[in-house]
């Protein structure tokens, strides 16, 4: 009989001589042609032969295969969690159902509660502070470093009080924050530091990959990110040695395969955080199809890493001729972006206006860009369970300025040559004709 792991819960009775099947309704050959049709789209008859050939290929493997063993947290999802760990340098790499269920994780190990205070920057997405803000804990937002829109360590410092328990840092659009002093601050005031490096996989910050610096980081591999593990999925990876051995009862529910109760298969145990046990909440368990994807992507990820710059440094290059508008910081050798996005910014001074008209200029050339994302603080939900939100706008004073004034994001990956072009020409182009008061 094959060794039971702590992951091979879920009937895998191994090599048994009655097994029970740990793939509940067992898929068949025309359940995998759709698959195949779905992955591989297209039309006209070139497609419509290869498909046939597929279809013809999967019925005869559907008289000889079988299936597998296990569709969830197996051997898979192990070796990709290895493969992350040689590409991060980690050794802790946990893969879980997306960034969120991640940052929960480490949220409990810091014991949130309610009226603590999380400092997290005035800009990101609301999974950062979802969880803080869904117990009751006290965002407080730090302003922006004007060149990179990331938090800015200055600001926190000045923001910490003596309810603070977190800084949640996040690598927007890949370009690392300044970790160095929100380490330093971290330590002085004993606090939890969890990266939200949803857009930062492969981002290195001063010659060290992002995921081996704060307390915890969490990356998304959600399908607009720069990897993906099919549409959905997310690491979480941790320094704090303790906790390396409760990462996966934290990702589910707290099942523990190293003890049994009397008469059952397993125990249930409490987490150890930092000031004592919580009790997992979720499950944010994977599947091996995800593992696979996330281990083909991982093959591959250098090269898409530098299809990205060269994308960001083309446009940098076209943008270098224009003063008004300021480029993407490209790092150097030691602190290199993951070129999630491309951040794009004006001076409104030198162009003639702010960056809401030159949004609509490129909109109606066809060029799509977003700035990811809003200020949080402008969110209802906030106003609803009581925050000011004038008073915080006065307290992210850059924020205010670059969010509304200053900046957009545009794509860098899946461009054609010719559409990269376009998109540079029509920066430029609405740049001038703003400037010319057009
Ligand atoms: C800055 C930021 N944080 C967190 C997340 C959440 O990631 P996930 O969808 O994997 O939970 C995202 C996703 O877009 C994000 O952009």
């Amino acid at each position: 009989m094959t060794k039971k792991k702590s992951s091979d819960f879920r009937y895998n009775t191994g090599e048994t001589k009655v097994p029970w099947a740990a793939v509940g309704e067992n898929y068949n050959a025309k359940d995998l042609k759709q698959v195949v049709r779905f992955l591989m789209q297209g039309e006209g008859d070139a497609y419509q032969a290869a498909m046939s050939a597929v279809d013809q290929s999967i019925d005869a493997l559907g008289k000889i295969a079988t299936p597998p063993g296990k569709l969830s947290l197996g051997s898979h999802v192990e070796a990709c969690e290895r493969e992350v760990n040689a590409y991060l340098g980690t050794d802790s790499a946990l893969f879980v159902t997306n960034a969120t269920a991640g940052f929960e994780i480490a949220y409990k190990y810091a014991n949130l509660q309610v009226g603590d205070e999380v400092i997290v920057p005035a800009i990101t997405f609301v999974a950062t502070m979802a969880y803080p803000v869904s117990i009751g804990a006290k965002l407080v937002f730090a302003d922006l470093d004007p060149l990179t829109l990331n938090m800015d360590p200055k600001d926190v410092e000045k923001k910490i009080t003596s309810k603070t328990k977190m800084i949640v840092p996040v690598h927007l659009g890949g370009y690392p924050v300044d970790m160095d002093p929100i380490m330093e601050l971290a330590k002085k005031h004993d606090l939890v530091v969890l990266e939200d490096a949803a857009h930062a996989f492969g981002t290195s910050y001063k010659g060290r990959k992002i995921g081996t610096i704060a307390d915890f980081t969490a990356f998304s591999l959600h399908e607009v990110k720069n990897c993906t593990s099919f549409g959905e999925g997310g690491i979480l990876t941790t320094n704090v040695d303790a906790f390396k051995g409760e990462m996966s009862r934290a990702r589910f529910l707290g099942l523990d395969f190293s003890g049994k109760i009397k008469d059952w298969l397993y125990d249930i145990t409490a987490i150890q955080g930092k000031y004592g046990p919580f009790v997992a909440s979720n499950n944010a368990s994977t599947t091996e199809l995800q593992a696979i994807g996330l281990s083909c992507q991982l093959k591959r990820y250098d090269k898409i890493l530098a299809e990205r710059r060269g994308a960001a440094e083309y446009l940098n290059r076209r943008f270098a001729g224009n003063d008004a508008i300021l480029s993407q910081p490209l790092g150097d050798k030691e602190t290199l972006p993951s070129f999630h996005l491309y951040l794009l910014q004006i001076d409104p001074a030198k162009a003639g206006g702010d960056v809401q008209i030159l949004k609509k200029k490129l909109e109606e050339k066809g060029v799509t860009n977003i700035p990811h994302f809003g200020p949080l603080y402008r969110f209802d939900v906030l106003r609803q369970l009581g925050y000011n939100e004038d008073e915080i706008a006065k307290s992210c004073p850059v924020c205010e300025e670059v969010f509304y004034k200053r900046f957009t994001h545009l794509p860098v990956y899946g461009l054609t040559e010719e559409q990269l072009v376009y998109m540079a020409d029509a920066v430029l182009e609405s740049v001038k004709e703003m400037q010319a008061g057009k």
